[in-house]
């Protein structure tokens, strides 16, 4: 399993975002401490602040899986080509939850080429029990 299995699995879930009310597509794929792979897309609803999140739901579909640790988290997104997404407040508070500092976060970006972030450069100082 390497970066690019979880890019194209990323890529693959984006298609599945059911995102109608912003026609914005996110799709995320995360590897585990386990080495296993979960993936999550944007879902919408009438009620727009009750979405939630690709990174979200991936998050969701590996701690109900088991795991409990993202070693990489692959986040691609825009609204018909990709475009620079980056994950939002709550899903940085999120990923954080999961993250060392070791874990990579990495954002595709248009053209192809990625860009990649620790979880303390996208949430210095974050809030932790
Ligand atoms: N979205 C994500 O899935 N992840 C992010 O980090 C940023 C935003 C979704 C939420 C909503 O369905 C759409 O993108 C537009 O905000």
């Amino acid at each position: 399993m390497d970066e690019q299995d979880l890019i194209d699995a990323a890529l693959a879930v984006r298609q599945k975002a059911y995102c109608k009310y912003s026609n914005y597509y996110v799709g995320s794929a995360l590897l585990d401490e386990h080495g296993k792979m979960h993936v999550g897309c944007n879902v919408e609803n009438a009620s727009y602040p009750e979405g939630t999140c690709a990174e979200s739901n991936a998050i969701a579909a590996m701690i109900a899986a088991g795991g409990t640790s993202i070693r990489t988290i692959v986040v691609v997104g825009g609204h018909d080509d990709i475009e620079d997404c980056t994950p939002c407040g709550g899903c940085r508070q999120k990923i954080a939850e999961f993250a060392d500092d070791d874990t990579r976060i990495v954002l595709l970006r248009p053209g192809g080429h990625t860009r990649e972030f620790s979880v303390d450069e996208l949430l210095p100082r974050s809030f932790h029990l």
